[in-house]
């Protein structure tokens, strides 16, 4: 695992784009895609680089269950905004938050990541360590799945609704062995509030009360962190 620590979010999220060029540049045709707000940086460089997707395919983490693709929470919504309107894919995959036979979509999800394995990931890392919606106790051997999310990840995420009490309760979400498929990861996080997480993901035991830790066992992770995040390194 590499770990690069920069003075800024602007410095991470350039230093992300160049890996992700390099993936591009080298052949990468599958992405592996994240929302939150930590992306919104490498997302705006890819917005105003040259890169054309028009033969490569991106798969979402995760999507809301019960918001519709046009919802302006959804995760739909928020990719189509920060990056497909401008770099459309060939094909973009989010999990349906509609679904009506969820076990068929899950179903349907995991099959996708075999049919296009994912050459590049993006990660951003929750405050409890989750990646994707893969909360504390989650084991590594998840595949896609229904999740309830951690309290502590919907009072996160509240921020972008009106209030808590409109932050759905569940998520469709890639599981930690589905992310752990991905041939090369980048995971970012920004600011003091990840900074026990980060110190946990990175030099900690591998448990299952730091989903991100299993990251440590993959043969191709890079950690791009601001210094905030980086304070609780030794
Ligand atoms: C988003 C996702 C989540 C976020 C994490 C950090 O698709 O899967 O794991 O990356 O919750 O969110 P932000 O970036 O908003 O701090």
């Amino acid at each position: 695992m590499k770990v690069i620590i920069k003075s800024s979010e602007h410095d991470c999220a350039q230093e992300a784009f160049s890996l992700f060029q390099n993936a591009y540049q080298n052949g990468a045709k599958h992405f592996g895609l994240a929302t939150g707000t930590t992306p919104l940086g490498l997302y705006e460089l890819i917005r105003n680089s040259n890169m054309d997707f028009s033969d490569c395919i991106s798969i979402n983490l995760d999507e809301y269950v019960g918001l519709s693709r046009d919802n302006a929470h959804s995760y739909h919504h928020y990719m189509k905004e920060q990056l497909f309107a401008v770099k459309p894919f060939k094909h973009s995959f989010l999990p349906n938050g509609l679904a009506t036979d969820e076990q068929g979509e899950i179903d349907a999800y995991e099959q996708l990541l075999s049919t296009y394995p994912i050459d590049f990931q993006i990660l951003g890392l929750g405050s409890n360590a989750h990646i994707g919606f893969n909360e504390p106790g989650t084991p590594f051997t998840q595949t896609t799945h229904k999740v309830k999310l951690a309290d502590a990840t919907i009072r996160a995420n509240s921020r972008f609704f009106e209030n808590e009490q409109e932050v759905p309760q569940y998520a469709f979400s890639m599981g930690l062995a589905s992310i752990m498929k991905a041939k090369e990861i980048v995971l970012l996080a920004f600011g003091r509030n990840k900074a026990q997480a980060v110190a946990d993901l990175v030099q900690g035991p591998v448990t299952v009360d730091v989903p991100a830790s299993i990251l440590q066992t993959h043969p191709n992770v890079t950690i791009i962190i601001d210094e905030q995040a980086a304070s609780l390194l030794h």
